[in-house]
């Protein structure tokens, strides 16, 4: 990892859509530049492949519980490029419906630019969460996600949180 940030136009969008284990199924044009990583090294993989060893796992376990509700998912989550590089981005992750079946057949990601101050602030969020992760026990895990929605909870919940650092305007 270096501390390099990767750029991108502010107001472009970073999409990619997945199966329903999460493997990627389709990346945007902006997804291929940021990650510097062609369609090849992307399609059937999992997003794990732009991870970023400063993510905490509870951030994760999250986002997964609340995709299996059938619900969508907001977070502020830290990716890495192929040279290592790093970039934040708020991230809004949907299940995808078939409307023949009406049943959930993937996932889609839409990620936006966030502001540099609000990195900061959910960094060390975060930081904090991957300490108590450190004991390496699936619990810990559990530990981590209850510390995040306790330091979300005067916000309304890590939804709200994100959505209120982030300063997205959603009508
Ligand atoms: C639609 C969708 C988008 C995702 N986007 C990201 C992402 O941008 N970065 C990331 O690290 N994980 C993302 N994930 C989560 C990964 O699937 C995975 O749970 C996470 O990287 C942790 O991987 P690990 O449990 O193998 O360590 C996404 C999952 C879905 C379904």
């Amino acid at each position: 990892m270096t501390d390099q940030r990767a750029q991108w136009p502010s107001d472009h969008l970073i999409i990619s859509k997945t199966d329903l284990k999460g493997k990627i199924t389709y990346a945007n044009r902006l997804f291929m530049q940021v990650s510097e990583m062609h369609e090849g090294q992307l399609l059937g993989k999992p997003h794990s492949v732009i991870r970023h060893p400063d993510m905490p796992r509870g951030v994760f376990r999250y986002m997964w519980q609340t995709l299996q509700k059938g619900e969508e998912f907001f977070g502020l989550v830290k990716n890495k490029t192929y040279t290592g590089k790093y970039y934040w981005v708020l991230a809004n992750v949907t299940p995808n419906v078939n409307v023949q079946t009406g049943k959930i057949n993937g996932y889609f990601s839409v990620r936006r630019q966030i502001n540099e101050s609000v990195e900061e602030v959910i960094a060390n969020i975060y930081q904090e969460m991957k300490k108590i992760e450190s004991a390496g026990t699936n619990q810990s895990i559990d530990d981590a996600v209850a510390y995040l929605m306790a330091e979300c909870s005067k916000a309304g919940g890590y939804r709200d949180f994100v959505i209120g650092i982030a300063g997205v305007r959603f009508k």
